[in-house]
């Protein structure tokens, strides 16, 4: 693993385990909001071969993650928030058009819940952006992107509910 990535991955550990709510989180957003400036970082952990989701670290004793997302043309998501885990986003190269949104009705098994938008706003290169858990969003993306993102349990292993978009 580079140098800087196993750096950030070790003061998460160490905010995290001091810190896991809102406001750890809020710490490891100003601190990748930081590296995202730093080429040598950004240029280390995304590279022309990074795909859609590459897991670049697990935190064996917390379970977050760091991972690398390569988007080579415009890709968008529907609501969706990420079951009992947070979520980082970090720009790194491109922009993220997200939304936010409310919850209108919660969704279940089977059974896609309702969510009303609230506000649109740019993710530019060198923003992380903190989505506790619950919160809803969308990221709609118009051209290439790269991110750093941030999850708090590994999302490969978590099932994910639907959400329809209501006025
Ligand atoms: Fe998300």
């Amino acid at each position: 693993m580079p140098a800087r990535l196993e750096q950030f991955a070790k003061e998460c550990h160490d905010i995290l385990k001091a810190d896991p709510g809102p406001s750890g989180r809020k710490k490891i957003a100003s601190r990748l909001q930081g590296l995202l400036q730093d080429r040598g970082f950004v240029g280390e952990s995304l590279t022309d071969a990074t795909p859609e989701r590459q897991v670049l670290y697990e935190d064996p004793e917390l379970g977050f993650c760091i991972l690398a997302h390569s988007y080579k043309s415009a890709k968008t998501s529907p609501p969706h928030d990420h079951g009992p885990s947070w979520a980082i986003y970090g720009q790194a190269k491109g922009e993220t058009d997200m939304t936010d949104y409310a919850l209108v009705e919660p969704a279940a098994e089977g059974k896609p819940g309702k969510a009303r938008a609230l506000r649109t706003y740019k993710l530019t290169p060198g923003i992380a952006h903190v989505y506790n858990e619950g919160d809803l969003h969308s990221p709609a993306r118009h051209g290439p992107t790269q991110l750093i993102r941030l999850e708090g349990l590994n999302m490969d292993r978590i099932k994910r509910f639907k959400f329809d978009t209501v006025a």
